[in-house]
């Protein structure tokens, strides 16, 4: 069996046409621009508010790496707050970094679970910070019925991350459009990096169907990549690691638009809610869950497991064919696991199991019954 790790292109997509029905924020977002990828959409924000070397940005001390090389590369500085191990900051620790007088305020909804929203907002207020949400990890989501990154001045969104479209990354301005983001003009992206992904998530998708029919197919794909690098015909890399200057002015894919029209996505919420609360039930009393509740709204990207050892049990679960996610392994020279011990322990010990649209119940099933047979690996150790 092979259990994909993102959600994969049914090729019927790629031949129909809008399904009229109606498009969730941040895709009907009147003030929404689609870039590239999310890193890049960050980065002309932070450059569009003009920061200086001596402005502060609070950032979470749990992060992927990309949002933080996008805010540097604007020439903004960083201070970091602590995440606990709930995922959520630590309001005490923010609250003493507002002593630096910091500009923005940027927090992350992880996994699709909302950070608590009134106490953030309050915080901004009290202290003129202007607030960013990074939902690279949580389109889809809502707290208390309102669309994550709707109560910021800013947002971000990572398509590719939750629906099957060869890339994209969505800013949405809430408070009016910042005259330098208006004026950018952003280029095409090329027809070979969107060829090769949308092949990629096609074949993924025969791949979760028919693993023998489509790993063979998957194996010519690669070996095609290869033969294209060496005539030089360069693909933009997708969820890579990175900042790459020659790209922050691309836009997403035309075709990404085109897909983003045709999803029915309150199926997709239901979808996730529901494989969640399933594989959750299946693994209780074999497997750590980081987290137990799915209040109203959350749309959760992954499962997140807590294990002892997070890439014994990644590559243990990849050699049955399920794509398991080790996220977020390193972390910033600047975060030093003596000052910041909860986001050590998260890159430690937290691995994603996939729980998307495109995972059946008989995934599910195979999923739960390999943790079993692999107890030991997932028996939790607290430190
Ligand atoms: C929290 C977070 N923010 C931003 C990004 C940047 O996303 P993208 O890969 O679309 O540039 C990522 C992933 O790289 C992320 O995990």
């Amino acid at each position: 069996m092979y259990v994909p790790t993102w959600p994969c292109l049914n090729p019927s997509y790629l031949f129909s046409s809008a399904n009229g029905s109606h498009l969730p924020f941040p895709m009907n977002a009147y003030t929404r621009m689609c870039f590239f990828s999310a890193r890049y959409g960050i980065y002309q924000l932070f450059r569009a508010l003009r920061f200086q070397k001596d402005e502060i940005v609070l950032v979470p001390d749990y992060h992927h790496g990309n949002e933080v090389r996008a805010i540097r590369a604007a020439g903004a500085s960083i201070r970091f707050y602590r995440i606990g191990r709930n995922l959520e900051p630590d309001l005490d620790h923010l609250e003493q970094l507002c002593r630096l007088h910091p500009r923005a305020l940027y927090i992350i909804h992880y996994l699709g679970w909302p950070q608590p929203m009134g106490e953030l907002t309050a915080l901004c207020r009290k202290h003129g910070m202007l607030l960013i949400e990074d939902c690279a990890l949580s389109l889809l989501s809502e707290s208390n019925g309102q669309a994550l990154g709707r109560f910021g001045d800013f947002a971000i969104y990572c398509l590719y991350k939750t629906l099957p479209v060869p890339n994209g990354g969505v800013l949405v301005q809430n408070r009016g459009i910042l005259p330098e983001l208006a004026r950018l003009e952003l280029l095409p992206c090329d027809g070979a990096s969107v060829a090769s992904r949308s092949l990629e998530l096609t074949l993924e998708w025969l791949r979760s169907r028919s693993n023998g029919f489509g790993g063979a197919l998957s194996w010519f794909k690669r070996a095609a990549g290869k033969v294209a690098n060496q005539f030089g015909i360069h693909r933009l890399p997708v969820g890579n690691t990175g900042f790459d200057f020659a790209h922050v002015n691309i836009g997403a894919a035309p075709l990404s638009r085109r897909l983003l029209g045709q999803f029915d996505y309150q199926k997709i919420r239901e979808q996730r809610r529901f494989n969640y609360r399933y594989l959750a039930e299946r693994l209780a009393g074999k497997a750590t869950l980081l987290r137990t509740d799915l209040a109203e709204g959350v749309c959760p990207l992954f499962l997140p497991l807590l294990v002892p050892d997070k890439h014994l049990a990644a590559e243990a679960l990849w050699k049955c064919g399920i794509g398991a996610v080790e996220f977020w392994n390193e972390s910033d020279p600047e975060v030093p696991a003596e000052q910041f011990p909860d986001s050590h322990f998260l890159r430690r010990h937290v691995l994603e199991l996939p729980i998307h649209q495109d995972v059946s119940l008989s995934h599910l099933d195979y999923i739960a019954g390999q943790i079993d047979r692999l107890r030991p690996i997932f028996e939790v150790q607290s430190d």
